[in-house]
């Protein structure tokens, strides 16, 4: 198998409670893949376990050929974590912290300093290198801990909520370190962030209650949504009739409006089958002359499918 992770049967029970409930996935080197799954699904605890920090009760996660429960020595050398929180040493500065995860990485003297400079300059933290970590904005302290994580330039990236309490533009620069650094890793995010999933995930798991529920490319997940396809117009100069109108398309099953005042309306078009209806729609509201401010396909609601999966199948 070339997949550089592979989580085979992963499970983990606390006492009586099982928080990881045989997961199975492989991802392959230069894809990053979404861990999705709402608050307690168990992915802090999977990704610990393929880390290396949590002992598996059963199955295990195999890095680069290496299995975890009988190599963690190896797993750690070739896996780069950022824990949920990424917690660090406040009274440590930045470059004191990358030192000493340096020399617990053994990697020492010109390698070090090599190390060091090459990830706070992809990170762009060499500004506050000698100011304690405690006194960082949070974005900055998040910053130091994908340093730590990339130190050793690790085949396999393990990033638990990366992007978790930053403002949108520090948001938008973890996402573009991320994209800039996928074509020769392994990358896993997890997030709550369902927009980052098609900005910067090439494929999405979703677990919910200890299982993998969904496994697949952002597209084909929104795909899934009822909105997939959906035709969402905004018009003015709407009579009453028009919703009726184009109901009676062929292919149009529900259609759902909305007064946004102005005299203006909002309606969204659902096919009856899945097929692209812009054809149709644009047709029927030229032939009533109505203005049409904005339209648009709709690729399908992330939210929404996220919602379906994981609700529908907790016990
Ligand atoms: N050490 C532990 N002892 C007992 N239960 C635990 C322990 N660690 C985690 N759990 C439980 O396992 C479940 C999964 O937790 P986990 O932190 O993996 O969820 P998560 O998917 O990361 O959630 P979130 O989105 O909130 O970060 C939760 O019910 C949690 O309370
Ligand atoms: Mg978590």
């Amino acid at each position: 198998m070339s997949d550089l992770l592979r989580v085979i049967g992963l499970t983990k029970k606390f006492g009586d409670f099982t928080a990881v409930d045989g997961i199975d996935f492989s991802v392959a080197r230069g894809e990053v893949l979404g861990f999705l799954g709402p608050n307690g699904a168990g992915k802090t605890t999977a990704m610990r376990m393929v880390t290396g920090f949590l002992p598996p009760t059963g199955g295990t996660a195999i890095v680069d050929g290496f299995d975890v429960r009988i190599h963690p020595i190896e797993v750690k050398r070739k896996v780069g974590y950022l824990p949920e929180g990424a917690p660090l040493y406040d009274d440590m500065t930045p470059s004191e912290f990358l030192t000493f995860v340096a020399n617990v990485r053994n990697i020492d003297g010109a390698d070090r300093d090599r190390a060091i400079d090459s990830a706070a300059g992809q990170i762009n933290i060499q500004h506050v290198m000698h100011q304690p970590i405690g006194t960082l904005s949070k974005g900055y302290k998040r910053r130091v801990g994908i340093a730590q994580a990339i130190l050793h330039n690790p085949d396999v990236l393990i990033l638990d909520e990366p992007t978790d309490g930053l403002d949108p533009n520090q948001k938008h620069e973890v996402r573009n370190l991320i994209n800039e650094m996928a074509s020769d890793k392994v990358i896993v995010i997890s997030t709550h962030i369902l927009e980052e999933v098609d900005v910067v995930c090439s494929r999405a798991i979703v677990i919910a209650n200890g299982t993998v529920v969904a496994d697949g490319k952002p597209l084909e997940l929104e795909a899934r949504s009822s909105f997939h396809n959906a035709v969402s117009v905004r018009v003015s100069g709407a009579t009453d009739s028009l919703a009726d109108k184009l109901r009676a398309l062929p292919m149009v099953g529900k259609v759902e409006t909305s007064k946004i005042g102005d005299g203006k309306v909002s309606l969204t078009v659902f096919p009856s089958r899945p097929v692209n209806i812009l054809e149709p729609v644009s047709e029927c509201l030229r032939e009533l002359s109505v203005t049409v401010e904005q339209i648009h396909v709709e690729r399908g609601r992330m939210d929404e499918v996220f919602r379906n999966i994981t609700t529908t199948t907790k016990s």
